[in-house]
């Protein structure tokens, strides 16, 4: 069952997130990591697409965003790119291709913060996706210089892929 987990990341908070869910998903599932500036255009032959950004200004990042990202460091950003490009730029997706979506963002009531992945979903939704998992938040710190994975989020995240695969691969098989 061919899975690609597409993630977009400026400090490389959301990178780990999502390399946390492969691995969680390893159990039953085996799935390409990918970085958005090198995500496919075409997901013919996908049977789970799992995407995830960290949140800017309540949603999926911009260019503006993701300049300012680049500005507050002094080190290169993981991703050049966005979801919100990457999506946008595919015609359509298999017909009902399982998708699910996360998100990086600050722990503090999503009213506050928004979530990118919120964003995501929408897009993968018109695009003809089918969602199999409502969206999740993986929780960040406030520093853009360490803003890593808060403790513990990094075995939710693996724990949330484990939790898709599995339920993906008895849907699938
Ligand atoms: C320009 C900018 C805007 C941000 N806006 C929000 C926001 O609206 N809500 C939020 O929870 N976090 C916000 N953040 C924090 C990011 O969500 C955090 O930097 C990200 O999750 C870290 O993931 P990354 O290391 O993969 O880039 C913002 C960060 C930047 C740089």
């Amino acid at each position: 069952m061919r899975t690609v987990i597409v993630f977009e990341s400026m400090y490389g908070a959301t990178e780990k997130v999502a390399r946390a869910i492969a691995d969680g998903m390893s159990g039953s599932v085996g799935a390409e990591v990918v970085n958005v500036d090198d995500a496919p255009a075409d997901l013919t032959g996908v049977e789970l697409l799992v995407v995830g950004g960290p949140t800017h200004v309540h949603g999926l990042s911009r260019a503006a965003t993701r300049k300012s990202a680049a500005e507050q460091v002094d080190y290169p950003m993981r991703s050049r790119t966005g979801l919100r490009e990457w999506l946008g730029s595919l015609g359509s997706l298999p017909h009902g291709l399982a998708f699910a979506a996360f998100d990086t963002r600050i722990d503090k009531p999503r009213l506050f913060t928004g979530a990118a992945s919120l964003g995501a979903v929408k897009r993968l939704s018109r695009l003809g996706g089918r969602a199999v998992a409502p969206a999740e938040s993986f929780f960040v710190g406030t520093d853009p210089v360490d803003a890593g994975p808060e403790p513990g989020e990094l075995a939710r995240a693996q724990a949330w892929g484990a939790a898709l695969g599995a339920s993906v691969r008895r849907t699938v098989s």
